[in-house]
């Protein structure tokens, strides 16, 4: 029984990577590509000087990292992605631009040993976390939030922005469909979910920095997307 409930939770992120392989190539610019780095530009606004590494759960092409390691030459970057094209093109990148300490993992952030990866290759504490718009993709996100909790280092801190069902009745139906229809582990939540999800997981001073509700954002119909933030306290959380 076990056997057959990892071979579907595989099943589905296999199905989530070859959609991500399939967009890797034009992916930085594609329709939705504006909408992507400008969600990546409110995290930039967040994060104005860093000491340590960052991660980027979720990164992509790594185009935020690539923004982040040029306006802090000396941090550590690493990201980690489910699709192997998103890593080779986000490899390519640095490549051509002439980048170093950043580099990126091809895995799943729900994965203990990707995580364990992640700790091997890290010089320095992690200061920072990112996740921008994978969220939704986690099976466990009460699990994926406490790995990032985990990871960092005390005083660190988690940035976390997604799309908010709250204020979109577009996302809300998404949400329904990803459940009822598709039937795949895509699902979106409440700025108040997320808000919870950090707190109950241990982060402190949990607050939502940002909300952006608004018609046409960055050629998009309709744009709901909450940027959370928390803070990992220095003493150890026991485990709920
Ligand atoms: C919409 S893209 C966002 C990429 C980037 N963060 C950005 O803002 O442009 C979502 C990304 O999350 C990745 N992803 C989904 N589930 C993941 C998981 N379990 N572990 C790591 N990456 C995952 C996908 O492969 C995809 O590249």
């Amino acid at each position: 029984m076990k056997h057959k409930e990892d071979k579907g939770k595989s099943n589905r992120s296999t199905i989530i990577e070859a959609e991500f392989n399939r967009k890797a190539l034009h992916y930085e610019s594609n329709r939705l590509a504006n909408w992507y780095q400008a969600q990546g530009e409110q995290i930039l606004h967040q994060i104005t000087s860093l000491d340590g590494a960052v991660i980027d759960v979720g990164c992509g092409t790594g185009w935020l990292l690539r923004r982040l390691i040029k306006q802090n030459p000396y941090a550590t970057c690493i990201g980690i992605d489910l699709s192997k094209q998103m890593i080779e093109q986000a490899k390519i990148k640095i490549h051509v631009e002439r980048l170093n300490n950043v580099s990126f993992i091809h895995g799943d952030w729900e994965d203990a040993a990707i995580i364990e990866k992640v700790r091997d290759r890290l010089d320095q504490p992690v200061s920072k976390i990112v996740c921008v718009s994978s969220f939704h993709y986690f099976r466990h996100p009460e699990i994926a939030v406490r790995s990032m909790h985990d990871l960092l280092a005390p005083n660190g801190s988690l940035f976390l922005l997604d799309r908010a069902m709250d204020g979109s009745i577009g996302t809300f139906t998404w949400d329904f469909l990803h459940r009822y229809l598709i039937k795949d582990q895509v699902r979106f939540y409440k700025t108040s979910e997320l808000v919870s999800l950090l707190e109950k997981t241990g982060f402190e001073n949990v607050r939502v920095l940002k909300k952006i509700n608004r018609w046409l954002w960055k050629q998009k119909l309709y744009t709901s997307l909450a940027l959370v933030s928390g803070i990992r306290g220095v003493t150890p959380v026991e485990a709920s």
